[in-house]
């Protein structure tokens, strides 16, 4: 995929509603939409799907382009990380998380992991280890997450690879504190690379 159709994908977020719409969504019809957007990519630079949904995965009340936003933002991340190959994978899985009944996605990589220098960063506005990187996909996948009631919890595997996994509730119970983090993002973040608006 081009450059700039990549950065474009994913920030697309920034230009759509904040406020979850939410609707009855199929989370495996989702990733393997996603899965299907990336298929020349993959085969290209010879990388091995690993895909493993689950048929007994409850229906989730979530927005689909944000939650497919999520998964393009992590796939995205994968495949770069996956340049020279290797594997990806792709789980779904029913699951309670406290009294709260939702579905886990993991999204893994065999792509060498996180740097532990940075690892603390990744969900930071702009932060970025790629030349070319916008340092928005993971800090916009948490505050969709977030305000979707869910958590995302990382495995990084030093020099290995990295697996992301999320749990989103069956329904989210109210908006989180992501709307904040988008408001903020959108006002310029940190270095203001991105639609700075200026006020004076
Ligand atoms: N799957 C991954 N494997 C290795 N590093 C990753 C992975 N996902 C994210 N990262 C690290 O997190 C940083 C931030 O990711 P992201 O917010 O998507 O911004 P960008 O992809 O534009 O750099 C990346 O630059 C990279 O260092
Ligand atoms: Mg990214």
């Amino acid at each position: 995929m081009k450059r700039l159709e990549r950065t474009i994908q994913e920030t697309l977020y920034f230009s759509r509603e904040v406020v979850p719409v939410l609707q009855p969504v199929d989370i495996n019809a989702e990733i393997r939409e996603v899965l299907a957007m990336f298929r020349d990519e993959l085969e290209e630079a010879g990388i091995e799907k690993v895909v493993d949904l689950s048929e007994d995965v409850p229906e989730i009340h979530v927005d689909p382009d944000q939650i497919r936003q999520v998964l393009w933002n992590l796939v995205s991340n994968a495949v770069q990380a996956l340049g020279g190959g290797g594997k990806l994978t792709l789980v779904t899985r029913p699951s309670s998380e406290g009294e709260r009944e939702g579905v886990v996605f993991l999204v893994g990589d065999t792509g060498g992991g996180i740097s532990h220098d940075v690892v603390h960063n990744i969900f930071n506005p702009f932060f970025t280890t790629k030349p070319k990187g916008t340092g928005l996909g993971l800090p916009i996948v948490h505050a969709i997450v977030q305000n979707h009631g869910g958590t995302i919890q990382l495995d990084n595997r030093e020099g290995e690879g990295v697996t992301f996994s999320v749990f989103l509730p069956r329904a989210p119970k109210g908006l989180g504190t992501g709307d904040r983090i988008l408001e903020q993002m959108r006002k310029g973040g940190r270095s203001g690379t991105v639609g700075k608006e200026d006020s004076g």
